[in-house]
């Protein structure tokens, strides 16, 4: 089924267009505030992919790359705060200037997970680039560096963002209109 007779998809939420420039915007930002201390990018699977990969093209750094893959207990559209991680990272993040890079802020419990736990392994400096934050979900202060665009609270996809494994490669963010798996 092509995109445009897909009856699941709702209203585009972020054009392709608008995510390119802003992609590329961000990426002057981290580059300038960065300079001299390239940052490794950590990636959150699998989400993240798609935004990891074009924001670090918009990056004139020699940064580095790992990944992380994680997992939230309980429902599949849902973080019920309990995160598990399926993937470590391969480096040792001692010393190291640390960009996590998300693809979506929801309650920011998987965040805030993250953060201690990378926070634990001694890194010279802990930040976070998310591509979307949804608006006024969050329990606490997520303390975001960079943001890339602020949404209100629909459940959506693409981008890199799914539902049960699809739409990840949509070049743009919809809202989802099916049902949601519980
Ligand atoms: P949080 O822990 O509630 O902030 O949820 C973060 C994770 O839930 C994200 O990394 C996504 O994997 C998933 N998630 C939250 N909202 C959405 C959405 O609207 N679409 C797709 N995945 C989402």
């Amino acid at each position: 089924m092509s995109r445009v007779s897909d009856p699941h998809l709702g209203r585009t939420v972020v054009a392709a267009d608008e995510i390119q420039e802003r992609v590329a915007a961000l990426g002057k930002e981290i580059t300038h505030d960065y300079g001299d201390d390239p940052p490794l990018l950590v990636g959150v699977l699998k989400g993240a992919f798609v935004f990891m990969s074009d924001l670090a093209r918009a990056i004139d750094l020699p940064v580095e790359f790992d990944f992380m893959a994680v997992s939230s207990y309980g429902a599949a559209t849902r973080t019920s705060g309990v995160v598990r991680i399926l993937m470590d990272l391969d480096v040792e993040l001692t010393g190291r200037h640390v960009l996590i890079v998300e693809d979506i802020v929801d309650s920011g419990l998987t965040l805030a997970y993250l953060r201690r736990n990378l926070a634990a392994r001694g890194p010279a400096s802990l930040e976070v680039c998310t591509l979307l934050l949804k608006e006024g979900l969050q329990r606490d202060d997520p303390d975001l560096r960079y943001v890339g665009f602020r949404i209100p609270p629909a459940f959506v996809v693409g981008y890199g963002l799914d539902v049960v494994e699809r739409y990840r490669n949509l070049p743009y963010v919809a809202e989802y209109t099916g049902h949601l798996p519980e």
